[in-house]
């Protein structure tokens, strides 16, 4: 996070508190958010896309208090389940600015969405647009939708989370011709309001050339559908993706950057196609609140497997980030609890859980003196950490505590072990 220190006692201090404080006040682990980190780079979006809407996708990190502190700041919110969509109109989100998303959309999830009156839903099959015709039918309303759209995009990222390559689940295949006919299906049987296009060609991205082929791409199908019906669709949303800086290794774009290419190439596109420029959108949800948290960790054991590696064990692992097993995604730690002038050791710090693949940070230079009782912080854990977080051997899900000018505030509780035996029935 931005706002992150060394005390005069070496111990990091982030908004004005020492993570022993912290530490002491909340326990361990613990997801920290940086407030002022979080609300900056909503703004720094917000600057960058002033008339253009930015949604904050929700899967990357969703609670009330985040959700009004994204709303107070401007930015619209980006759901795509039931409950996230629960959890946004508990906050008070206006539903308005509530675009609703997801490959498979239960009749359930539909009709709350229209009951609630959200902004757009991003319709991904037709027999969603079956589904969500019958129940506007059944209510007379007209549902805005956008139409989202495969690209075809091989975005340079972990295949798990590419999105707009042909051969996965989402969206509408603008090289079968399916986006085509979707649209088509949507104007010509006018219950929806089709308001626009949809792509999202996959997260972590660095390269922007990958948004620039795919704003070409929905354009062309914009200027298709156009020719056929005469209709030049009002909005366009570009995704989400924005890569972040896990290591010092990655180099991500600016909003600024971003915006401007972004900008430059559907500005282009449409005088080619000769379309007017659509109100354009985009989703980002990492970039958002990836950096502004950190998780705080307490070193439980340390084994030096003589000359091969020394793993530091911490309180928590893959049950609070499963990105290192899952994706092989990189992070750093810091001993954040003291300064030490100790050599650096290269060391992997894990977890508690049961397998080896339990790997928080894969090789880190930690002081050769990290010893239990020291606390490590792992900074960029803000995305798909908390929010993909499992119990896993029965290990209750760390809180979130958004810290601001010196002061602490909880904002997800602790999990209890009561907590996981509410569950059991019997
Ligand atoms: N819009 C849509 C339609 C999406 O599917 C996603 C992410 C986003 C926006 C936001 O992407 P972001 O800006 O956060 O990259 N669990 C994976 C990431 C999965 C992303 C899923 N969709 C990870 O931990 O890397």
């Amino acid at each position: 996070p931005r706002s992150v220190t060394r005390g005069a006692d070496g111990a990091v201090a982030v908004a004005g508190l020492s993570v022993r404080d912290i530490a002491a006040e909340f326990g361990t682990p613990v997801y920290v958010l940086d407030e002022a980190d979080l609300r900056s780079r909503c703004r720094d979006f917000r600057a960058a896309f002033p008339t253009e809407d930015v949604y904050y996708a929700g899967k990357a990190f969703l609670c009330r208090a985040v959700v009004r502190m994204i709303a107070e700041e401007g930015l619209h919110l980006d759901v795509c389940t039931g409950g996230e969509l629960a959890t946004a109109l508990s906050a008070g989100m206006p539903p308005e600015r509530i675009g609703f998303h997801g490959n498979n959309k239960s009749v359930a999830e539909l009709g709350r969405a229209l009951d609630a009156g959200v902004g757009r839903i991003i319709v991904d099959s037709f027999t969603e647009i079956d589904r969500l015709t019958a129940l506007a039918r059944e209510r007379g309303v007209r549902p805005r939708v956008l139409v989202r759209v495969t690209v075809g995009v091989e975005a340079h990222t972990h295949e798990f989370i590419a999105t707009a390559h042909e051969d996965q689940k989402f969206g509408f295949s603008l090289a079968g011709g399916a986006a085509a006919n979707a649209a088509f299906k949507i104007l010509d049987e006018g219950v929806l309001e089709l308001r626009g296009l949809h792509s999202h060609i996959g997260s972590q991205i660095f390269d922007a050339s990958g948004f620039e082929v795919s704003a070409r791409r929905v354009l062309a199908l914009q200027a298709q559908i156009r020719d056929a019906r005469g209709v030049e669709l009002p909005e366009l949303d570009l995704g989400g993706g924005f890569g972040i800086a896990y290591t010092t290794q990655d180099d991500p774009a600016t909003p600024q950057d971003l915006a401007k290419r972004l900008r430059k190439i559907v500005d282009s596109e449409c005088a080619v196609e000769n379309l007017a420029v659509p109100h354009l959108s985009i989703e980002p949800g990492r970039a958002i609140v990836g950096p502004a948290v950190f998780t705080l960790y307490e070193v439980g054991t340390v084994k030096d497997l003589d000359g091969l590696r020394t793993y530091v064990s911490v309180d928590g692992g893959m049950s609070d980030n499963i990105r290192t097993a899952l994706y092989d995604a990189s992070y750093s730690a810091t001993l954040a609890s003291r300064a030490s002038t100790a050599q650096p050791l290269l060391a992997r710090v894990v977890g508690k859980h049961c397998e080896s693949g339990d790997i928080v940070v894969k090789d880190e230079f930690l002081p050769a003196d990290v010893q239990p009782g020291d606390l490590v912080a792992v900074p960029g854990t803000g995305a798909y950490c908390r929010s993909m977080a499992s119990n896993y051997n029965h290990v209750p899900r760390p809180p979130v505590v958004a810290v601001c000018d010196g002061q602490a505030r909880l904002i997800v509780r602790r999990e209890t072990e009561e907590d996981l035996l509410a569950l059991d029935v019997g």
